[in-house]
């Protein structure tokens, strides 16, 4: 069988919590050289009247687009003078005047972001000329860890993934070489854009990418086989995100979540996690923790933040089987 999500049709409004209504697609302009999908649109809730940009081919569900572009004024900046069909060009107009300079912030995984090149690093091939891994001797590749994590996932030919906080991708395309589809979600345009590129110059067919929050995903309920968080604890209450993916996963489904537990990067409020607390939220939220991931784990990942400056970390993996909530 033969999955395909690539068209924007199966996303659902954000803005209903019980029915799901599916997004009706007005399209401007379409890209003749990628089977006529759309590059410059609008998805409309027919039952709320929410609309939803794409930007560039990059569906953008996000309930707020108003304080989503006023966080990433660089990239807002860069759609108003690159989108070409009048009509999207007079909804960002639109956009900006509802725009407080007092509430316009950065984004550090945009394009003019502090981590945007450092998830970058981690695509070039060309570790062997790298500084730090020489003087290391490292014989992995730092992007190794994706293939690894994705090693222990079980070949699901009509499965369907989602990969959460996807950045570049990277995870995402692992999964999608063991499932028949699989979607990357990132509240970066800027990486979703370049991820998009990069399956469509590798030829790969049975991924896609969206603009969304984690916390409120365009999806119906149990759409997903499996669900990949790879770093992402430190951005989102722990509880929130486990509802979501319990009620996103098909029964008996797995999500896998690693973590640093490096809460020195973000601003957070939430309950900080460590390798306990973390199983005993997943536990108690509707979830099984596999055998193999009881203990803790000490899993290298490395970032480089620039020529002179990198972040090695130790991540920690739980993987987890939703059942039924009632039990707890
Ligand atoms: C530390 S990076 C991890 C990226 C990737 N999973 C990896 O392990 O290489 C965290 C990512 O989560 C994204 N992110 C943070 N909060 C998010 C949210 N609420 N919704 C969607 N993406 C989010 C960021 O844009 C960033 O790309
Ligand atoms: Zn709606």
């Amino acid at each position: 069988m033969k999955i395909n999500l690539s068209s924007h049709n199966h996303l659902t409004c954000i803005n209903h919590k019980e029915k799901k209504f599916y997004l009706s697609l007005e399209n401007y302009i379409a890209d003749p050289l990628n089977d006529n999908e759309c590059n410059e649109g609008i998805l409309i809730c027919n039952d709320c009247s929410q609309k939803y940009p794409i930007i560039d081919g990059v569906a953008i569900i996000v309930q707020n687009f108003v304080s989503y572009c006023s966080e990433r004024m660089m990239t807002f900046g860069k759609w108003l003078l690159e989108v070409k069909s009048d009509n999207l060009k007079d909804y960002l107009k639109d956009v900006a005047k509802d725009i407080e300079k007092k509430s316009i912030t950065g984004n550090n995984y945009e394009s003019d972001g502090l981590y945007y090149q450092s998830y970058r690093w981690l695509h070039n091939e060309n570790f062997e000329s790298d500084k730090f891994l020489h003087l290391l001797r490292w014989k992995i590749k730092p992007s190794d860890i994706y293939r690894k994590l994705a090693s222990n996932v079980i070949f699901n030919p009509e499965g369907i993934g989602l990969d959460l906080g996807c950045a570049l991708g990277l995870s995402t395309f692992e999964i999608a070489k063991k499932f028949a589809f699989v979607i990357g979600v990132d509240a970066s345009f800027s990486f979703i854009k370049e991820a998009r590129k990069k399956s469509k110059d590798q030829g790969i067919t049975n991924t896609e990418f969206i603009v969304a929050d984690i916390l409120n995903l365009p999806f119906k309920s149990q759409k997903f086989d499996l669900v990949f968080g790879l770093n992402i604890v430190e951005f989102v209450s722990l509880p929130r995100l486990l509802e979501e993916v319990h009620n996103l996963l098909k029964p008996h489904s797995i999500f896998i979540i690693t973590s640093p537990y490096d809460y020195n990067r973000e601003n957070f409020n939430e309950p900080k996690m460590d390798d306990i607390l973390i199983r005993k939220t997943i536990e108690k939220n509707g979830f099984e923790i596999s055998h193999r991931t009881q203990n803790e784990s000490f899993i290298p990942w490395m970032l480089k933040i620039n020529e002179r400056t990198y972040l090695f970390y130790f991540l920690d993996l739980v993987e987890a089987k939703k059942i039924s909530k009632h039990k707890y």
